[in-house]
């Protein structure tokens, strides 16, 4: 059983408002993506793909890779404009193996247990994506700031990752969606996840499997301090 991990760091953090990109962020002395490669590099997976930002490969196979001795980092490639044009170009360097994890570089304060999850989860229904129930209850707004209706709460889920899948079902979901990039825009349906990629492009079902409410994806300023405050205490 061979699995792969693709890591994204490829994205431009907006919502950060930072001149350092969030992914080099320090916490702790170290870059955000250090935790996530650490995590992947002692656990059972056996190859990572790294993907970033044009111009960041030398910093991160300097810095990162080779300075912390990710031996598992087989490939650096640089993304593209979407997180789903950067999780695409991450599967094309993936060789063979039966199962890919897709996590974002943003999540530190992923460990061991979730991947394990994840690993058990994704053997069994080929396509996962580990998130958490909501706490609080969920309102769908319209368009006018108004109360459109209320789901069931315990029908609602946070999504994190990794998400985790059958090499050959999200390589087809992939490169499907890459063909159909124009209808979907026009239709105005934008892409944020890897199960949506599944859910919108196949019939397969995604199952759902328990994250943790710790593996916080870095978005603006203070998940900076909640996530050192989660690192440090783990
Ligand atoms: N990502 C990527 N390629 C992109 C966009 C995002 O690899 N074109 C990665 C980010 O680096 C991050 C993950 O996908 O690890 C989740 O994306 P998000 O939190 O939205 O990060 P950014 O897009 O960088 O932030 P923002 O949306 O605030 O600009
Ligand atoms: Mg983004």
């Amino acid at each position: 059983l061979r699995t792969a991990a693709v890591v994204l760091a490829a994205g431009s953090g907006k919502r950060m408002e930072s001149s350092t990109k969030k992914q080099y962020m320090l916490i702790a002395g170290k870059p955000v993506i250090y935790y996530s490669l650490k995590t992947f590099q002692e656990s059972f997976v056996d190859e990572i793909v790294l993907v970033v930002s044009p111009g960041d490969a030398m910093y991160c196979k300097k810095e990162i890779v080779e300075k912390y001795g990710f031996s598992k980092v087989q490939h650096i490639v640089e993304g593209g404009k979407e997180r789903y044009h950067s999780v695409a170009i991450g599967l094309d360097s993936i060789s063979s193996c039966d199962f890919v994890f897709i996590h974002d570089g943003a999540r530190p304060v992923v460990t061991e247990d979730i991947l394990e999850r994840a690993l058990c989860c994704v053997r069994e229904y080929e396509a996962c994506v580990v998130g958490m129930p909501v706490k609080d209850t969920i309102k769908i707004a319209d368009r006018e700031g108004n109360i459109a209706s209320t789901p069931e709460r315990k029908l609602v889920w946070t999504i994190q990752t990794p998400q985790a899948f059958a090499l050959p079902l999200i390589k087809g979901a992939y490169q499907n969606l890459l063909q159909k990039e124009k209808e979907l825009l026009k239709a105005g349906i934008s892409v944020t996840d890897d199960a949506m990629v599944i859910e919108t492009l196949t019939g397969h079902p995604v199952r759902l499997v328990e994250g943790s409410y710790e593996n916080i994806k870095i978005t603006t300023p203070e998940d900076i301090q909640i996530a050192e405050h989660l690192l440090l205490h783990k």
